[in-house]
């Protein structure tokens, strides 16, 4: 393989002729709140890059899998910041356990990627299955719980709801600027809503105090 298809310049996995999609995104994997739903996505991809290796020789493989554990690694650590953010905001109660569950996540990857920089065969197959497996059983037994109470709140990542792009709300937003958009007290990102900043103010710190 030439060096120019390798590091960050080159053309994304996903881009390349016959990738193949192993891991499909469901909607049973839908959290209902786009912010996250698009960063599940994105994890998928990362997860269908590794599944999509073939690289022949030994360097070429060490190469390309130091790329993508490298992004994707710093892609899962930014998503886990991005849920946990929003819990503490919220005070979700089952903030500890699911703290728990990212950081033996994060441990876990750290040891394998110690293991592979050591040149550790094998490790590669099993950080991939790890990966695609954790992935998966966290969406569905940990991140399901907290769709319910981050609903209760108005917070811009549940805009989907709205039924507008993230473009037209933006673009709304310097059209008719203080109408129905908001700014969200969880990730500073503006949200439509129909209620006053008032209104949205109490509500947001009755639900937050009964936590
Ligand atoms: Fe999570
Ligand atoms: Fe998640």
């Amino acid at each position: 393989m030439s060096k120019s298809k390798l590091g960050f310049q080159r053309q994304p996995y996903y881009l390349q002729d016959q990738w193949i999609e192993h891991v499909r995104w469901s909607d049973s994997y839908s959290m209902k709140i786009k912010l996250i739903d698009d960063q599940h996505m994105e994890i998928l991809r990362f997860v269908n890059d590794l599944l999509n290796n073939k690289e022949e020789t030994e360097a070429d493989k060490h190469e390309y899998f130091k790329d993508v554990i490298g992004r994707t690694v710093l892609y899962i650590k930014n998503h886990f910041a991005t849920e946990e953010r929003i819990m503490l905001a919220t005070r979700f109660p089952g903030y500890e356990d699911h703290k728990k569950a990212h950081n033996g996540f994060t441990l876990t990857v750290i040891k394998s990627a110690k293991d592979f920089e050591d040149g550790k065969r094998l490790v590669l197959t099993n950080f991939t299955n790890f990966l695609r497996n954790w992935v998966l059983a966290h969406i569905a037994v940990m991140d399901v719980l907290y769709i319910k109470h981050f609903k209760r709140f108005n917070i811009c990542c549940t805009m989907s709801d709205t039924g507008l792009s993230t473009e037209d709300i933006v673009n709304a937003a310097f059209e008719q600027p203080g109408s129905d958009l908001h700014l969200c007290p969880v990730c500073r990102g503006l949200y439509y809503s129909q209620q006053s900043v008032e209104d949205l103010e109490k509500e947001w710190n009755t639900v937050a105090a009964n936590h």
